[in-house]
């Protein structure tokens, strides 16, 4: 029996067959980026408009791509949240009338959580021998580390004070003129760069323990906004550099200091703990720097090293079918017609525990 994923919690529809062995037997993934492109940013209504114009499509394609007939289908998993409350509901919609038509139990997956499953695509769940895993998660909203037991449980142990990493590379992208989506422009444009790079980091102090760390060790928490202020008051200060021929050396400083700011955190997390593994996930990593400077401090760490293939770091249906294939999903079983309401702010547990601070 394969497991049916459904996504829809921003800009990316999305529906793939999973099996059990979380092979990925198809996984389509169509992109909204040219419906919001010119706005600079993710249109909500446009977003939910677009995922009920496409889905339709989008589910019969990834039936199609894994020669899949409905019968083969046992479950039927999706996004509850957190995500954009109308676009995750036309996700909701497709899985319940699915669920209803097919008798099938649907699965709702937490989003981050599904982000954290897709390790497991295509390469299978870790052995008792790797947990516990350390885990990385670096997306357009969320920046967190967590902590996977041997009863997959996931823990929090550290998180952002105020933007997530992606969301400040695609501000700074926004500050230099690159547009949307930023992340991935600001690679392309640093890797047309050779040289010493132009580096806008400020002084940094320390960061305390507060009411924002919710609870969190401040040496395992991140904090970006400090950095894309200093970019703002850089390309306000010397407009030269954000010039054709300067562009690339600051993109290339800019990435750099994100990921700075990034592995600063989770190296001493790796220190001061005793994982066997560090697992990172999330649309960020599509970034071959980052992928590089993670091998690096997995390596000095001295722990075994899992990045998700790129092909599933951004957002997808593929990792919403994992987590509910390995039951980290809420089931709702078959003929039930309750109704469900989207979660866009959906806290993971442990985020309940501590007031959902420190993102
Ligand atoms: O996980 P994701 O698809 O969506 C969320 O759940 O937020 O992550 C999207 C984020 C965006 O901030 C985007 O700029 C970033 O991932 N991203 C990248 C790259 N590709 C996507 N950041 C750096 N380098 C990339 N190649
Ligand atoms: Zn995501």
């Amino acid at each position: 029996m394969y497991t049916l994923g459904i996504e829809s919690s921003c800009d990316e529809t999305s529906a793939a067959v999973v099996d059990r062995g979380l092979r990925v037997r198809s996984n389509v993934v169509f992109s909204q980026v040219a419906r919001h492109e010119r706005y600079g940013g993710v249109v909500p209504e446009l977003a939910s408009r677009c995922h009920v114009e496409v889905m339709e499509e989008v589910v019969r394609q990834a039936m199609e791509d894994a020669r899949a007939e409905w019968a083969d289908i046992g479950r039927i998993a999706f996004t509850r949240g957190p995500g954009l409350a109308s676009s995750l509901l036309a996700g909701i919609h497709t899985a319940t009338a699915l669920s209803l038509s097919l008798d099938r139990p649907r699965a709702a997956v937490h989003h981050l959580v599904g982000h954290v499953y897709s390790l497991f695509l295509d390469r299978g769940r870790l052995g008792e021998d790797l947990l516990p895993m350390m885990v990385l998660l670096v997306s357009g909203g969320h920046t967190q580390i967590l902590m996977m037991d041997r009863e997959s449980r996931l823990t929090r142990m550290g998180g952002t004070l105020d933007d997530a990493a992606g969301e400040a590379l695609d501000k700074g992208a926004k500050l230099m003129g690159l547009g949307y989506p930023g992340g991935p422009r600001i690679e392309k444009t640093a890797e047309l760069h050779d040289g010493p790079s132009i580096r806008v980091t400020g002084r940094r102090s320390p960061l305390k323990a507060s009411a924002r760390t919710g609870g969190l060790d401040p040496e395992f928490c991140f904090s970006f906004s400090g950095l894309k202020t200093a970019l703002l008051y850089h390309v306000r200060d010397h407009p030269e550099d954000a010039a054709p021929d300067r562009l690339p050396a600051l993109c290339a400083g800019f990435q750099e200091d994100v990921f700075d700011g990034l592995t600063g955190p989770l190296r001493r997390a790796l220190q001061t703990s005793s994982v066997r593994s560090l697992g990172c996930v999330g649309g960020v990593l599509c970034n071959q720097r980052l992928r590089l400077l993670l091998e690096q401090a997995a390596d000095e760490a001295g722990v075994n090293l899992f990045l998700t293939d790129p092909a599933y770091c951004t957002d997808n249906a593929a990792m919403i079918a994992a987590a509910a294939a390995c039951g980290a999903c809420q089931e709702i079983p078959p003929g039930a017609t309750e109704w469900l309401d989207a979660k866009p702010s959906w806290l993971m547990d442990h985020e309940r525990a501590t007031g959902g601070r420190a993102a």
